[in-house]
């Protein structure tokens, strides 16, 4: 029988799957250091893993591992020059958790924008004393302009809930979407800087990638709108989260809702104590059916790239398809 590693708990269920082909080692504790996990890989053949970073030293130290899934749809851990250099297959979860992640977007971008958690935690500190006409004033979305930066299909999903709300809908990508899909959304293709002027609520969607780094800084938050907010449902890194914090103290934006932050779960500690912002621990796909799609995508990937099962040798989310089936180097 193949060696895997599953690097994190995970669903039982999903592990009595992958034991019916491996011989499965789970780590159920803590997330593994690098130095714990290149340990533990060196006798595997595949790894089913949820954001460790993993690159040539692994491989290196694992002549036999093929192929490593990501239990994500973002696999920015794994250095993927790396991957093709070793033949290693990557894989990841794509599509099963848009909608989830859409409405999570939503969830963020309304709670920011209507000062939901503000209220919430003034409430619970037994502030509330009397209805007031100006309390916690925020900003609609009903009738107001959508920025979406990233239109992949998670952006898609996102815009799409914007028609219930008739909202304009404003978007930049590396590239337009197809034509019949911005007709479907009434989405406008337009610049970086067109649309941190124009939104009143902008999304970021986008994957994280070095030209991506800091897509959000001070020049950035200079455009928007003193009333307009973000939401970050992509990535840390892609927000500079201390020139976020300057941006919300000066109001030079109203409000932010961030689900992913830069060197998380450790958080720029400013963040906290900024109270127009609505902090969430990295759950926009967390709900239980979708997290349950994304964790048996995830066994499919490795138990069909490793070469078992009904689909044997086609995965079902390859990232680098080019290596299936060559040695590994
Ligand atoms: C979560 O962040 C994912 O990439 O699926």
């Amino acid at each position: 029988m193949q060696k895997i590693l599953v690097a994190r708990p995970i669903f039982p269920d999903v592990i009595e799957r992958l034991k019916q082909y491996f011989d499965v080692e789970w780590n159920q504790g803590d997330v593994l250091s690098t130095d714990e996990l290149t340990r533990r890989l060196a006798d595997k053949d595949g790894a089913l893993t949820a954001g460790e970073p993993i690159g040539s030293a692994v491989f290196a130290a694992a002549p036999r591992l093929r192929v490593v899934s990501n239990m994500a749809v973002g696999y920015n851990n794994f250095d993927m020059d790396d991957f093709d250099a070793a033949n290693v297959v990557c894989t990841d979860t794509a599509d099963v958790l848009n909608e989830s992640t859409a409405d999570f977007g939503w969830a963020l971008m309304m709670a920011a924008a209507r000062r939901i958690a503000e209220s919430e935690h003034w409430l619970r500190a037994g502030k509330w004393q009397k209805w007031a006409y100006d309390s916690f004033l925020g900003s609609d979305l009903y009738g107001s302009t959508l920025g979406v930066i990233g239109m992949g299909r998670i952006g898609q999903a996102l815009a799409r809930r914007a028609k219930g709300f008739n909202m304009q809908v404003i978007y930049h990508n590396r590239s337009r979407v197809a034509p019949e899909i911005e007709a479907e959304l009434n989405a406008e293709y337009v610049s970086k800087q067109d649309l941190l002027r124009r939104a009143d609520h902008v999304v970021l969607v986008l994957p994280y990638t070095q030209e991506n780094h800091h897509t959000m800084g001070a020049a950035e938050f200079a455009l928007m709108k003193p009333t307009a907010t973000l939401t970050n449902i992509a990535r840390g890194g892609i927000v500079d989260d201390a020139a976020l914090v300057e941006a919300l103290r000066s109001k030079q934006i109203a409000a932010a809702g961030l689900d992913v932050f830069e060197g998380e779960p450790h958080l720029n500690q400013d963040l906290l104590s900024v109270p127009n912002i609505v902090l969430t621990a990295h759950i926009a796909s967390a709900t239980e059916a979708t997290r349950r799609a994304m964790a048996n995508l995830a066994a499919d990937n490795l138990i069909a790239g490793l070469g078992e099962g009904p689909r044997a040798g086609r995965p079902p989310n390859p990232i680098n398809p080019g290596v299936i089936g060559k040695a590994r180097s």
